[in-house]
């Protein structure tokens, strides 16, 4: 593993969590993500199902997980599957998890191999009365194409097991997930102080001419190198205009002497992800416009992080964090400010210039679960990512850290990451 060990009382206390919230008399089954394929037999890489490594720990491929409280044998209560290795597994993939390694990882004391789950679930399916089961609940996400593991488990489980009770996994991992423990904002931790140095280090390479792209190159070079699994998201490298198109990731124009660069990027650590924003002159120095405009965004980011506090509503949150853009845009002179009084507050004209919400959780998931309709509570992690975003200068600037709330108001854990301009242009220039 590239990342060092977890202490397994992390997953011990989350199964805990769960069981608690579980129906009376129900079996919770959660699988692992495919490994999907590109076209022939290579492969895109492997991310693990976040439920599944939130209960388990187990970061392997073809896992199950059975949680059953209320089992009547004891050794039925947990259970966890993993695959069982081969000669020809060991000779084209190397070594995969032992019972015994999968048991100290996860605190699982029972651990049996994938090919008998069929059998050791009916042993105890008709003792229960209901299932758990796995879906992706994204609400932009969701999409019948791609039939996942999560979804082969539900068409198999009604189809053998009907008249049981099925439940969602989803709605209890989304009330637990999103209040972090120590142990989580530590790996959280780990995966910002990579995304430090990471930006040191593409802020040093800077220069007129570089293309996006190899600036992406410094930054995962960084990331590979400081044990990080992978990027949480496809880094968004965008010079200049580009910079106006949200999820631009192409990342393959030339940076233009007299831009700005958006980099938009996150590193995963043990599963644990950051995101964060910076924005940064190709030659080292703000232009007066550039720093009119950046200044405008880090107030934002300033003021608006305040805002995410025990008790507040993301959704009262996001509107007061609007309020401080429109403000700033009619400073920049981008907006009037008698056509604002007199806006239909339906269609705002902020959004001309500033388009996205500005906060999500985020943890296993970069986009992390948690319902709007939740107030904030201490031990969520959330971002706070402002933006100014104006096509016809050919400039965009979006700044986003990392907030832990605290019952005091908020750790900002993305402190480490320069934001301000003089330090931006000192690591620029004087590296
Ligand atoms: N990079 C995705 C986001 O900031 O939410
Ligand atoms: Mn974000
Ligand atoms: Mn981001």
């Amino acid at each position: 593993m590239r990342y060092e060990k977890i202490k397994n009382q992390l997953f011990i206390d989350n199964r805990n969590r769960f069981a608690l919230e579980m129906k009376q008399n129900t079996i919770a089954i959660l699988t692992s993500n495919d490994v999907k394929h590109t076209n022939a037999d290579d492969v895109m890489g492997f991310a693990q199902n976040a439920d599944l490594f939130y209960l388990s720990g187990i970061d392997q491929e073809e896992t199950i997980l059975i949680v059953y409280p209320d089992a009547y044998k004891k050794e039925n209560r947990e259970i966890l599957f993993v695959k069982e290795t081969n000669e020809q597994i060991k000779i084209w993939d190397g070594e995969k998890l032992t019972k015994e390694q999968a048991s100290e990882i996860s605190g699982v004391k029972r651990v049996e191999w994938l090919h008998d789950f069929e059998k050791i679930l009916q042993l105890m399916a008709f003792e229960a009365d209901g299932f758990y089961l796995g879906h992706n609940e994204h609400i932009k996400r969701v999409t019948k194409e791609q039939q996942t593991q999560q979804d082969r488990m539900i068409l198999w489980c009604k189809e053998k097991y009907p008249l049981h009770q099925y439940h969602r996994v989803a709605k209890i991992t989304r009330a637990l997930r999103p209040v972090k423990s120590e142990i989580e904002v530590a790996l959280m931790e780990k995966a910002v102080a990579i995304s430090a140095t990471s930006f040191t280090r593409v802020l040093k390479n800077c220069k007129p001419s570089i293309n996006e792209y190899e600036l992406e190159a410094e930054l995962a070079y960084n990331l590979i190198k400081s044990g990080a699994s992978r990027h949480a998201f496809k880094p968004i490298v965008a010079s200049g205009k580009n910079a106006c198109a949200l999820h631009y990731n192409t990342n393959d124009a030339v940076c233009q002497d007299g831009d700005m660069v958006l980099l938009d990027f996150g590193v995963c650590y043990a599963n644990y992800n950051s995101d964060t924003t910076r924005c940064f002159p190709v030659n080292g120095t703000f232009s007066e416009r550039q720093k009119e405009i950046y200044i405008s965004v880090l107030h934002c980011l300033k003021e608006g992080s305040k805002l995410l506090k025990p008790g507040v509503l993301p959704s009262e949150y996001e509107k007061q964090m609007a309020s401080l853009v429109e403000i700033q845009l009619i400073k920049l002179g981008l907006l009037n400010a008698d056509e604002v009084a007199s806006q239909d507050p339906e269609k705002p004209l902020y959004k001309k210039y500033f388009m996205h919400g500005t906060a999500h959780h985020i943890g296993l998931d970069v986009h992390d679960v948690g319902l709007y309709s939740r107030p904030l509570e201490e031990g969520m992690v959330l971002t706070c990512e402002p933006g100014i975003y104006i096509p016809e200068e050919g400039v965009g600037c979006r700044l986003e850290n990392d907030y832990l709330i605290t019952n005091e108001g908020n750790r900002n854990l993305t402190e480490a990451i320069p934001i301000e301009i003089e330090a931006i242009e000192a690591i620029m220039n004087h590296g």
